[in-house]
Formats: C-alpha cells, structure tokens, sequence
C-alpha cells in the first residue's frame, strides 16, 4: 500500500520535459508539492520504477524528464488492477493470467470473489475455497472462471485427485493352491492367478480354517476369498456354506453364480430371501431346500430359518461367509446382521466366518470384536481420477451426456469400451434420466423384475449399453464393469449420502480385467438442497465427501430392536446362559436381564429355573420378525374381531406407489406436485379445489376413481390418516388374490387409477403380507379365534398363488 499516491503535470520545455505541478494525496488530503520539492523526494528514493504498458507518449516524457535530472529510471511489471485500485503489486511468473493480461494473486482472488458472489450464485463457503484453489494451481483466471461454465467443461481443472493403484501386488498362482483337483480346475477355467487381497486371505490362513475380516475396496475379488474356504471345506466334508448377502438382487446373483460354477461338482445350490414365498414364474425355478451344500440369502432369509426354530435343519456348517458386513452399521439393519452373526457363531461354532466388506470404519477394532484375523488390502487395482464438477440442475444432463460419449468413444488397453453408471436420488429419476439420455441407456434399481434387472446386467457386460443409471440403494456387489461413475446427485432419497455409501458407490469405476483407469465425476450444484431440513448444499457436501475421513458409528440399538434379537436368540437355545453368551458375543451393548424380565412379564418368554423359552406368542414374533409392539398390536386386533386383511394393512402398508401422469399434472396445475402419492402434500394438491378439473379428461376420470375407491373416509385428518394408505395396500392383495403377477398388477394399477408401482416392490410387499398372515392366523389360533385363523390361512395361500 503506498504512503501516498500523486498525479504529475509535465510541461514540455525546449530543454525537454520539466515537472510543472505535482498534486499529492495523503490521507485523504490534498496537499501542492512545487517542481523543486518533487525533484527532491525523487533524489531521496532507492528506486524509480514506470509500469510497463501505460501511455507510450506519456511514459517518454516521464523518462525524458528523468533524465534531464540525471535520474534513472526502470521500467517494470505491476498489476494494473492494483494501480487502479492505487496500490501496488510487481507482477511474475507466478502472476494470474486475466484475458490478455497478467493481474496479481491479489486482484484475482478479489475479481473470482466478485465472480463468485454475484447475486445468481449460491455457492457454499467450501466451494468457493475449492475454486479458489483452482485459480491458486492454474494460476488462470479465466479458466478457473470457465469450468463454472458446463460448455467449457476442463477435465484439467475439475480432477479433484487421483487414488492410485497399488504397485506392490502379490499374487499366486492357483495351480499352487492346497485344495482339491476338481475345484482347482474349475478356478483355471478363469483365471490363473489370485489376486492380491485373495493370495494375503490364503498366507493368513483361509485353508487353515482362521476366521477373516476382509477389508479392501471394491471389484478387488473378496467373493471368491469366501469360495475358496466355502467349497474346499465342502469337499472336505467339513460342512455346508452359508453365504449371506443384504440384498435380494445380490443373492440372485450368487445364486445363479454358484449353480452355474460348482453344478459340476456336484454341488448343490439353494436361496433363501423373502420373496421365495410368493410363487411367480421365475421363482418357481430356484431351489430352496436346507439339504444343499450351498444357501444363498439375505440376512433376513437365513435368520428366517434360525428364528423358526429350524437351524437343526441346517446340518453340518463348516463356513459362513457375511459379505457386505459393514450393513452392521446400517441405523435400521444393524441389529438384525448383529444378530444373526451371533445366533450362526452359536448354532455353529465349529465353522469357519468371513466377513467381508469394502469399507469399515475401524477394521481392526471390528475384527477383533468379530474375533477375527484382520486381512486388509488398501490399495486399488487401477487409479481413480476423481473430479468434481460445479453446475446448475439444467446442466446435467449436458454434462452427462458429453460425460457418458466421451468415455464410450474410448478403448482400454484391454480392449473394453468406457461405460458409465450414473447414480441419482431416487427410482424415478433413474427413469426420467434414462429416458432424457440421447444414448443407449438404461434404469436398474431394486424395484424392477428381476428379468428386467438381469437383462440390463447382461447387456451391460457384453459392452452394448453405454450407461446405466442407477440409484444409491444398489450401490454394494452387484457386479457392473464400469469406468466412469457419474454421481447426478448426492442424495438418496431426501438424505445425503454417508462416506460409506459414498466410496462403494465410487469404488464401481474401473475393473482390474476391463480397464487402465476409473473416473469418477460428482456433479454438485451450489444452492441444491433435497429436503428443507438440510443445512448444508450439495456443493459443500460434495467436498467434504471427497476430503472426508469415515466416521465409525457406534452400535446403540433401541430397547424394541434389542428385544427383537433377544426373542430371535431364544429361538435357537433355551439355555439362559447360553443366552447370555449370544449377546455379549454380539457387537451392540444388549441391556439382557432388564429385558429379559419385561419380555416375561409380556408373556413372550417363559422362565424356569435357568431355562428361558419362547412362549407361543413369543413364538410368532420372533418367527415372523415381529417387534413386541406390533405382535401386542396383532393381538389386539385379533381380540377385537378384525379381520385379517384389516390387520395386515394396519401393520405395514404399501407406499410405493407413484402418480403415472405426475408430470402432465404439475404442468396443468403449474405447481410441482411430487410423485409419490402418499408422501407429502400431493394427495390435497390435486385434490384441492378445482384443480382436478384443469387436467386431461382421461386423467380426470382415473384419479376420480382413485378418490372414490380410496379417499371415502371421513377423520378429521383425511387424507393424512392412513385410511388411504390401508385401502390402496388392501386392494394390491385383492387383485394379488384374483391369480395376477407382480407385473399385472402394477398394470392393472395403471389402468385403473392412472398410479403405478415397481414390480419388485410388490413383490417384496406380498412377502410381508404373507408372514403377516401367518402371523395373525397363529395368534388367533393362541387365542382360540378360530375364524379368524382360517380366514387368514385361506387368504395366505392364495397371496403365495
Ligand atoms: N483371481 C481372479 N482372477 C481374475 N479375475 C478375478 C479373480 N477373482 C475375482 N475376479 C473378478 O473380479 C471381479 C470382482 O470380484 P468381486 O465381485 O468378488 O469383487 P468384490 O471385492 O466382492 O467387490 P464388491 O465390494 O463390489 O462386492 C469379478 O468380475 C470377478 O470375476
Ligand atoms: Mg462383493
Ligand atoms: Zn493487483
Ligand atoms: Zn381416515
């Protein structure tokens, strides 16, 4: 900052320029220097310096003048911004490039701040530190400025960093491995070698029988880490596997890999998930029977077994493989993965557990809590570039398209073509994306059939679909080579991602035996908020994911989920002891004596001496995942008279259920009425008024049909009572009953009501009912209802169809 600044007025003279009047200002205050006091403050300085680019008539005169004093004077590079702003900054190598000039560090910062802060920008205070880092490292203001810009996309400049890929990667050769011939050869038909984290599992000894937590990103081979223990502990007769996974598509799939890889052995392969009950045409096929060598399920399917007493069904297990273990620190799941873990240690201590997870909080803490040699690989099989990409909602799209064409345009060294998964919030927009795509694309979720999620996974493998979008909730497993992973949002649902589901869902970019390298893109927009309860913006979100450290949750479970387990546990012993072994096994803190008495004092437990046992009514619920407050609720229901229908839906309704025309109507009623139909305000919306009267009359005559079918009640709070929600779940099971599929019935839906559904939602939803039913038939059978029972049990069989 200068001491003063001050404005100079030559006059030419014969002898050449001589100074005439030189104004000072100092503090504010203007002050006259005469021609003799100026020459003398110029005599006192060390330095006399001219920036370079002024006036080039009015430079020669200065210059002229300090000569004629015997004064030198150099000319030099300094900010023109700052002198604008009347101070000054010497420009250099490391100055800021601003158009066709070069400004200091300073006034670019102070220009991007403007850019940046201009009343139709939102952006969060990390981003704006992220894009000034951007200018700090181009040193390029325009460029820096340019990537805000979805035309001047700069992959240079959005990289946030890149993971590399490990270097020091041990392998083995399968030939070497100690296990039976057979099996060996069906490993070479596919490969020869183990990959790293598989040939670490071996030198710690997965032949040896040694219980494992194996930890390493994902696509890294974890799988056949629980193969090679499971089958080779088959062959040694050493027991069944039971292979447990969180998801019914990841079980499918496992399912139809097993069959098809170990047929030949002689192996026998079966599932276990929920949905087993309700028979379509495509579950008809899948073996179910305890016998096998091999169950697949889901955690729940496999508990199911444990809770209704049936584990002695079992056999021998000689291994337990727990893939995706990190579920055990799911707010909602936890318990119950907590919980089968310690009722499986209990039932069969003598098999062998592999845990495996791609992201733990603490592995080493985990492993030593699960009692478990810790088998970590931290590295990845190709680098990630991770960049991060600032935009508006209306960009996207741009942005994605050019994304996904640019790394399908694109061969690896092995040979593959660049696909994409883009991750959005919601089932929907996986639809709406798709559909808004100019490419091949495709939706997959969980709601889809089975056929249809199959159907996209074998087209995406072949290399045909150049993308698929997806949403968070399918994040874990299922086994989609791609090289680019686009996230469209950083939700899923309303909630932000946690750092979890953040690096599964990142760890899908790049395959060892497709790729050279992952890229993934987050797509964040400043002001982007998914509910009114989030403080922060995507674009913040998005940074702190990136520099996030993983947070390990602790493992508290309210009083009902505890009681949940304890019921389950007494399930599989009765031994009050052994009870108490169970749970202090278990990773969660259980408060067991405490409710113990209460679950006695409920009548679900019985206590003699050192036996505890389930009652009958304890019976149920824990058979049928019932927690005591819906078990008191069946009972009540059933005491009451009610009937079966009317009890099931009270317990869990179907929610499911979208507006087909949504789109058509917020555009007729010009408000943005959300899609699904019990959630939010949408039911008053349309219902409101006359706004129904503003809408195509087709559309017009479905939704009358929807209200008179559905909207009848008369609470005071209707539609918000669950009235609706009851009917509408009621009449799925109804037109279920009159021998429609999953598929036909969200047609049916369709043309009914103008609503629509996912299939596999329903189908999931019909599983439940059917546990409900029998739930409800063996309570009014306790209590001697006998007509309600068989209501209920005729109503079961024909929703199993
Ligand atoms: N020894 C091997 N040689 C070559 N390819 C292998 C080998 N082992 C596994 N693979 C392949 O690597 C890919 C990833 O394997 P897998 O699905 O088991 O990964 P993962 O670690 O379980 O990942 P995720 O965390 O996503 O579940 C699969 O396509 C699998 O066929
Ligand atoms: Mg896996
Ligand atoms: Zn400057
Ligand atoms: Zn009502």
């Amino acid at each position: 900052m200068p001491l003063f600044t001050g404005e100079l007025i030559l006059n030419k003279t014969p002898a050449g320029s001589r100074p005439h009047k030189f104004r000072m200002l100092r503090d504010g205050k203007e002050e006259y220097l005469t021609p003799a006091e100026f020459i003398d403050l110029l005599r006192m300085s060390d330095r006399i310096m001219i920036a370079k680019g002024g006036n080039e008539a009015t430079t020669a005169a200065f210059m002229d003048m300090l000569k004629g004093f015997q004064l030198d004077g150099e000319l030099v590079n300094v900010c023109r911004f700052c002198l604008l702003k009347r101070r000054f900054n010497f420009l250099n190598r490391r100055s800021i490039r601003y158009h066709s000039e070069k400004i200091c560090e300073e006034c670019a910062k102070e220009e991007l701040a403007r850019v940046l802060n201009a009343p139709y920008c939102h952006y969060s205070d990390e981003a704006k530190k992220r894009i000034e880092e951007m200018l700090l490292q181009t040193r390029d203001l325009d460029r820096t400025v340019g990537t805000l810009d979805p035309e001047g996309l700069d992959q240079e400049l959005t990289r946030f960093d890149t993971v590399q890929a490990s270097l020091d990667a041990r392998t083995m050769r399968i030939a070497d491995l100690p296990i039976s011939k057979n099996f060996k050869d069906i490993l070479l038909q596919k490969s020869d070698e183990l990959l790293p984290v598989q040939a670490k599992a071996v030198d710690a000894g997965l032949f040896k029988g040694k219980h494992q937590l194996v930890t390493s990103v994902t696509a890294t081979g974890k799988t056949l880490i629980g193969e090679l223990a499971g089958i080779e502990n088959i062959l040694r007769k050493k027991g069944k596997m039971l292979y447990l996974v969180p998801l019914v598509a990841l079980a499918n799939q496992k399912y139809d890999q097993f069959t098809d890889k170990y047929g030949s052995l002689g192996i026998t392969t079966s599932i276990r998930i929920g949905s087993a009950r309700i028979r379509t045409s495509s579950t008809l096929k899948m073996r179910r029977a305890l016998d096998s060598n091999i169950i697949v399920g889901t955690y729940e399917g496999i508990d199911f077994i444990l809770r209704s007493g049936d584990a002695d069904l079992l056999g021998k297990i000689g291994t337990v493989v727990i893939d995706e273990v990190h579920t055990l620190e799911d707010s909602e799941r936890g318990h119950r993965v907590d919980g089968v873990i310690g009722r499986l240690k209990y039932i069969a201590p003598a098999a062998q557990f592999i845990y495996l997870s791609a992201t733990v909080a603490e592995p080493l803490a985990l492993a030593q809590k699960l009692n478990a040699i810790l088998v970590e690989y931290e590295y990845r099989p190709v680098p990630i570039e991770r960049h991060l990409i600032f935009c508006e909602e209306h960009d996207k799209l741009k942005l994605m398209t050019r994304l996904v064409r640019e790394e399908f345009a694109r061969t690896s060294t092995k040979g593959h073509r660049g696909q994409t998964i883009i991750f959005t919030n919601s089932r929907r927009n996986c639809h709406s994306i798709s559909e808004a795509l100019p490419m091949v694309s495709a939706p997959y979720h969980a709601g889809l059939t089975q056929f249809v999620r199959k159907s996209v996974e074998e087209r995406f493998l072949k290399g045909k679909l150049p993308v698929v979008v997806t949403t968070a909730a399918l994040a874990a497993g299922v086994d989609f080579p791609a090289s680019q992973v686009i996230f469209e949002s950083l939700a899923m649902g309303i909630e932000w991602i946690n750092m979890q589901e953040f690096m599964q869902m990142l760890g899908r970019a790049g395959r060892p035996d497709y790729h050279d390298r992952g890229i993934v893109v987050l797509l964040a927009t400043p002001n982007k908020r998914y509910s009114s309860e989030q403080t922060e913006t995507e674009d913040a979100v998005a940074i702190k994911l990136l520099k996030g450290k993983m947070m390990p949750s602790s493992l508290d479970y309210g009083e009902d989920e505890q009681m949940e387990e304890i019921l389950a546990s007494a399930a599989v012993t009765s031994s009050k002891k052994d009870l108490t072994a169970i749970h202090k096994r278990m990773l969660g803190t259980f408060e067991l004596t405490k409710l113990v008495t209460r679950l006695v004092h409920y009548k679900f437990l019985e206590k003699r001496e050192d036996n505890i046992s389930l009652t009958p009514f304890g019976q149920i619920a824990a058979g049928h995942f019932l927690s005591v407050s819906s078990a008191f609720l069946i009972r009540d229901a059933v005491l009451k008279g009610m009937g079966p229908l009317e009890i099931v839906t009270n317990l869990e309704f179907f929610d499911g259920v979208y507006f087909k025309y949504a789109a058509q109507i917020s555009t007729a009623l010009d408000i943005n009425v959300p899609s699904r139909v019990f959630q939010g305000a949408s039911l008053d919306i349309i219902f409101e008024g006359d706004n129904i009267s503003q809408l195509d009359q087709n559309i017009q005559d479905q939704l009358f049909e929807f209200a008179a079918a559905f909207l009848t009640c008369k609470c005071k709070d209707s539609p918000y009572c669950g009235c609706a929600e009851r009917r509408f779940s009621a009449k799925i099971v109804e037109i279920r009953m009159e021998g429609y599929d999953p598929a036909g019935i969200v047609h049916k839906m369709e043309d009914m009501y103008g609503v629509t559904a996912y299939p596999g939602d329903i189908l999931g939803y019909l599983d439940n009912v059917v546990r409900n039913l029998d739930a409800v038939e063996k309570i009014a059978r306790v209590y001697s209802k006998k007509d309600i029972a068989n209501a209920a049990r005729e109503m079961k069989k024909q929703v199993e169809g």
